[in-house]
């Protein structure tokens, strides 16, 4: 019966979160640090790495505060090590460090883009069933942040293998862009769907299928985007101000491009591998066209992590975090940060002991 605590700072959020072993989420408390960077139009390391310095130790107080226990109550010390920013890790992954040592807990390193997946195993709900309770294994798991766009199949807990990835940009990296191109803010996801909603189809941009590849490319779609903006006069965006119907309609046709291709080939590759599922994870996951069109297209089920747990937090740590735990993997206090993590690049069963040598 051991509750996880898991902390998050790979990138501009700090985060931390409680889960129990049978995946209900207890608390998930998050710090963003969008008002911060917005003013710069993107992330500042520096900046993002001091604010979790800042930020780490209350957050994590508030977490254990907020699922109703105290500091005897936490077994573990789950903590995202890479990939991500590395100053931002290690403030995260020494706060990590100090209270396992405190407690007398173990520590336990985790993946990111494994802790965007397990967003999915969290408990939600009477009668929820875990993805391989509900279908089983293998499942093909979508990973689309700001920073990566993976398809991985997972085998089993801890079998993973990247079949397809960006070629350039990342799904949310393309959303963040394409909304500083129309002046819509930061950060770009949650402002182009906001724009597209109920917007006119009055154009269309090409989509970047690669053959039969289960790659992905979205550079390409941002220049369309800038070429046609440019065209019809509203590039550079005029600051301010409300999105005119044309603004809105480019981020449809933006927002359609991206979504069809991320569907076509998560379906495709599920097919290809004989997926009996499919799980879709990261920041752009709480994209609710996404969302949509994969339960529409996929003969498989999907499972969608709650919208709260899409974008980076500490629970989805702690429910990975939980799952490595029971598997045995344990971080020794030298554990590094690995700014290049990649996914399925760690088996658990190969991993017991996690350090920094
Ligand atoms: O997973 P995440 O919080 O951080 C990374 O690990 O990168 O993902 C953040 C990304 C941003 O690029 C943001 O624009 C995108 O997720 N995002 C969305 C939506 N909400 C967040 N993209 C599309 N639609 C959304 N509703
Ligand atoms: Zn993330």
């Amino acid at each position: 019966m051991t509750l996880v605590l898991g902390i998050e700072t790979s990138c501009d959020e700090t985060a931390a979160g409680v889960v129990a072993p049978d995946g209900s989420v207890l608390s998930n408390v998050v710090a963003s640090q969008v008002e911060v960077h917005a003013r710069y139009g993107g992330i500042v390391p520096e900046v993002a790495s001091r604010q979790h310095v800042l930020q780490a130790g209350p957050v994590i107080k508030q977490a254990v505060a907020a699922a109703g226990l105290t500091w005897p109550d936490i077994g573990a010390v789950a903590v995202t090590n890479g990939p991500g920013l590395a100053g931002s890790l290690i403030a995260g992954v020494n706060a990590a460090k100090g209270l396992a040592a405190a407690l007398g807990v173990p520590l336990v390193g985790v993946n990111h883009l494994e802790g965007h997946m397990y967003a999915a195993w969290a408990r939600s709900g009477p009668g929820w069933l875990s993805p391989e309770g509900r279908h089983g294994f293998p499942i093909m798991c979508l990973v689309v942040s700001g920073g990566h766009t993976e398809l991985v199949l997972m085998r089993g807990h801890g079998d993973f293998a990247v079949v397809g990835q960006t070629r350039d940009d990342a799904a949310g990296e393309a959303f963040d862009k394409a909304a500083r191109v129309l002046g819509l803010g930061y950060p770009g996801g949650p402002a182009i769907q906001r724009a597209a909603e109920g917007a006119g189809a009055l154009e269309r941009f090409p989509r970047a299928w690669l053959g039969e590849s289960s790659d992905f490319s979205f550079s390409g779609l941002k220049s369309a985007l800038v070429r046609r903006a440019r065209e019809l006069g509203i590039y550079p965006a005029p600051a301010g101000g409300p999105p005119t119907g044309l603004v809105r309609s480019l981020a449809r046709a933006f927002q359609e491009a991206v979504v069809d291709v991320l569907v076509s080939k998560t379906v495709q590759a599920a097919g290809e591998h004989g997926s009996r599922g499919i799980v879709i994870a990261g920041g752009v996951a709480a994209n609710a066209s996404l969302r949509q069109r994969m339960a529409a297209e996929s003969p498989v089920p999907v499972t969608v992590p709650h919208t709260s747990l899409c974008t980076d937090n500490g629970a989805m740590v702690a429910v990975c975090g939980s799952h490595r735990y029971r598997a045995g993997v344990r971080s020794a206090m030298d554990l590094d940060v690995v700014p290049g993590l990649r996914a399925g690049s760690e088996t658990w069963a190969s991993m017991p002991v996690q350090t920094g040598g």
